[in-house]
């Protein structure tokens, strides 16, 4: 039979195909067959969601470094018109609000309005519990419809995020309340809250903490990590026998058979998941009981040492709800992580609560932009400057931010060796750090957002 036929290829290179295709398109070959809707829920796909650029037919899915840039005047304004018109129907409108007949005037705003907050809610219920742990960047900005709780969500399904903007949207300090507890904002690279009114210092706190603590800290996370660690430290023959029965709590607490090791943070090798797609996608598939890995194909593209990937199918476990044990036994055994995101990234959404994560923070927040969040003061900033402060962090957007002092400015300054004075931002009215060199207040020339001298 000589009848060839798009079926008959190779999962693998259906994925490189679908690579190509646009998110609206993906979901249209979902429906297609149970192969191709599992291959759809691959992680690599939805690596970077764009749902306010989606829901009006743009269909861009690279990364946010191509759009580093403000958006056009228009597209701001036609939002917040959006915003507006829909506002109002919704205050209006009775109880059925599928209901936009008879609103002439602004029913288009309306109804992409609604469009987006439809496809919010299906990334939320449908994509997120799939693919969520491969998602690196969750542009909201300019979003009439996403809430505090919707991103609380997203934020629990995506516990690798690395970019995050909210810009201009009506998120409270309750946006954070998960990050503190699912360590989630421990990979957070860019933060954009521009335009967030109804942020407060109370959010700077939550984020700080979710950053986690630098191991170089007074209080850091060895040093407080505490059971395991003590237990090695004080083995002594005569209280061997209560150690025994406390190894035994400790190992029905977390579900594992194993003793390793002192808890301290474990060497992990970083593999760069976009060189490892295929492996990923594989892993993947293989978690949702679809294809198997072929064994050769891991054995040879690992960086070397033992992976928890290889070592979980040599025992034969299977990957997904095990993982958490997994991680558990090989962070104490002193074996390597993959690195990859499908396996390897539940660990800390699936650890116990009150949760020990041994792993070592990084506080790897590069970007921040607080312009226009006029309740932020000194006390927020304070926050940020704890645990370590911000090492890495390049860019600073305080414009706007009007009841901060020199003295809140100069403290967080302090913490941020990094700082790139070209893109530190704050009000022109303060004579705080780097004054010479660092850039002023933006909010002067932007129109919408706070800004002492808006109006001049
Ligand atoms: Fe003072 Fe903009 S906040 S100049």
């Amino acid at each position: 039979n000589m009848s060839t036929n798009i079926s008959h290829l190779p999962a693998e290179i259906m994925l490189r195909l679908f690579h190509y295709l646009s998110p609206k398109d993906l979901c249209r070959c979902s429906q297609v067959c149970s192969l191709w809707w599992q291959l759809a829920k691959t992680g690599s796909l939805w690596r970077h969601l764009y749902p306010v650029r989606w829901a009006r037919g743009d269909h861009y899915n690279g990364p946010p470094g191509d759009l580093d840039q403000e958006p056009d005047e228009e597209w701001v304004r036609s939002r917040q018109n959006e915003g507006r018109a829909y506002q109002k129907w919704d205050e209006d409108a009775d109880i059925d609000e599928s209901d936009v007949s008879g609103h002439t005037e602004g029913s288009l705003a309306i109804n992409m309005v609604q469009r987006e907050k439809k496809l919010l809610n299906g990334i939320i219920q449908n994509l997120l519990p799939a693919v969520g742990p491969s998602v690196k960047s969750i542009i909201l900005a300019y979003s009439s419809t996403v809430s505090s709780k919707m991103v609380r969500q997203m934020v629990s399904l995506c516990p690798n995020i690395t970019h995050l903007d909210l810009t201009q949207t009506d998120v409270t300090d309750s946006v954070f309340d998960s990050w503190s507890f699912l360590g989630a904002c421990r990979s957070l690279e860019h933060l954009d809250l521009s335009g967030c009114e109804k942020i407060t210092d109370l959010t700077l706190k939550k984020l700080s903490t979710g950053l986690g603590e630098l191991p170089s800290s007074p209080s850091s996370c060895s040093d407080k990590t505490p059971q395991l660690k003590s237990f090695t430290a004080h083995i002594d023959k005569r209280n061997l026998h209560a150690l025994e029965r406390k190894k035994q709590a400790i190992v029905f607490k977390y579900g594992t058979r194993r003793w390793g090791g002192p808890c301290i943070p474990t060497p992990v090798w970083v593999v760069e998941t976009s060189d490892l797609a295929d492996i990923e996608d594989a892993a993947a598939w293989s978690r949702r009981g679809g294809m198997p890995l072929p064994e050769s194909f891991v054995e040879t593209q690992l960086m070397g040492g033992s992976c928890c990937c290889r070592t979980s199918r040599r025992q034969g476990h299977r990957m997904g709800s095990d993982a958490s044990y997994l991680h558990q036994q090989y962070a104490m055994s002193g074996e390597i992580f993959c690195g990859h995101s499908t396996c390897c990234s539940g660990l800390q959404c699936l650890q116990p609560e009150n949760r020990t994560d041994c792993s070592p923070a990084k506080r790897a927040l590069k970007f921040l932009s607080l312009s226009g969040c006029y309740q932020i003061t000194d006390l927020g900033l304070r926050t940020l400057s704890q645990h370590g402060g911000l090492p890495v962090m390049e860019h600073l957007n305080l414009s706007g931010c009007l009841s901060i002092t020199e003295v809140g400015l100069q403290e967080l300054v302090s913490a941020c060796p990094s700082l790139n004075d070209e893109h530190f931002y704050y009000c022109d009215n303060i004579n705080g750090p780097h004054a010479d060199t660092a850039s002023g207040c933006q909010n002067l020339q932007c129109g919408f957002r706070a800004c002492c001298r808006s109006g001049e």
